[in-house]
């Protein structure tokens, strides 16, 4: 039986709504919000059959329902007596949208929209992930991505999140985030990004060939995005209704850059080469202006995250299956 204690204690923490929390960025958020006094509802359709969320049956502020984002019905439940949801759950990544693409329509899209729809817009708050990537067309000669500029995406997962976005942005209470390239460690590893995947053959293959090394990315250390969750929960009234960029003018840096930096760690040679073109066109410089002015620091730096990175692939390097991807 619960305690009175306990019951009032678990009345006075808000519960938030994670979809997709069992993923890579879900499964670090999960833990940051209840460590940071939250009560946490996790829906996932647990597609990669990961345990990643496990640890956390112990703790009474944590509740799991097993279930698909399509589903209306697990929705409504899910939704209930939550203060605001962030909707991670969506098929991630070019490579696996185009080969799934009506599936990443109705989880990326509909879904999204769907949650809206559901969700009582005047008292729940939204807050959704969308991508950087939509800036790929645009040269850095050009200036700066702030979040005015145009987003072009090209592909398929690219597409189905900015015109979730672009819906999500109509309504009320929400806050997309456009996340740069994550990386970095987390109970449910992702190598299809690239700071990961190059750190993973770095020390698999002791060589890393690149392509267009002059390219230029920006990259955030997972555990920030969880605390820039936190901070956009606890400052939802002055940030809704917008579109951030989410990262650091400091971890904007080309392929090149990032691939020195982990042969700088693990030893391991750089081939740059250009008989081949890099099939993902991204080359940016993104402005982080707008997330600064709303009070939001990243405080991993490159250079830090990469050597946590290493520290966690050179160990265990071996325990994670290799996603073969030409792009991120
Ligand atoms: N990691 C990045 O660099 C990055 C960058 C920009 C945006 N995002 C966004 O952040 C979110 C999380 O990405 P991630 O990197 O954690 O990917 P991920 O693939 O690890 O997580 C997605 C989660 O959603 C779940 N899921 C998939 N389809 C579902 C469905 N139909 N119903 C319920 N659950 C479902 C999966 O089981 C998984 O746990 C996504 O919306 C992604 O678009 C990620």
């Amino acid at each position: 039986m619960p305690t009175l204690a306990r019951l009032m204690e678990s009345e006075a923490r808000p519960l938030v709504l994670i979809t997709g929390a069992a993923g890579y960025l879900g499964s670090v958020l999960v833990d940051h919000l209840l460590r940071a006094g939250f009560r946490v509802r996790a829906l996932d359709n647990f597609m990669y059959h990961q345990a990643s969320l496990l640890p956390h049956f112990i703790n009474p502020h944590f509740e799991c329902l097993v279930g698909d984002v399509r589903d209306a019905d697990i929705l409504k439940r899910a939704l209930e007596g939550v203060q605001g949801v962030v909707n991670l759950a969506a098929l991630v990544g070019a490579p696996l949208c185009e080969e799934r693409e009506k599936e990443a329509w109705e989880i990326n899209y509909e879904a999204a929209l769907k949650i809206d729809e559901l969700r009582d817009r005047a008292s729940q708050w939204y807050i959704f992930p969308n991508t950087t990537s939509g800036y790929g067309t645009r040269s850095p000669v050009e200036g700066p991505c702030t979040e005015d500029t145009p987003q072009e995406p090209i592909s398929v997962y690219g597409r189905s999140k900015v015109e979730a976005e672009g819906e999500l942005l109509k309504s009320d209470n929400v806050v997309t985030l456009r996340l740069t390239t994550v990386f970095g460690l987390s109970p449910r590893m992702r190598l299809d990004l690239m700071p990961n995947d190059f750190m993973w053959r770095a020390l698999r293959q002791k060589t890393l060939v690149i392509f267009e090394g002059h390219f230029r990315r920006s990259f955030i250390y997972i555990t920030d995005i969880a605390r820039c969750v936190e901070h956009v929960i606890r400052n939802l009234d002055r940030m809704k209704n917008r579109a951030y960029n989410v990262g650091d003018e400091s971890m904007n840096r080309t392929k090149g850059e990032l691939a020195r930096m982990v042969a700088r760690l693990t030893g391991c040679y750089v081939h740059e080469t250009e008989i081949r073109k890099d099939p993902d066109r991204r080359n940016y410089f993104v402005s982080f202006e707008r997330i600064r002015s709303a009070g939001f620091r990243t405080t991993v730096a490159l250079d830090q995250g990469l050597e946590a990175l290493y520290r966690g692939l050179r160990t265990l390097h071996w325990t994670i299956p290799y996603a073969n991807v030409e792009y991120y």
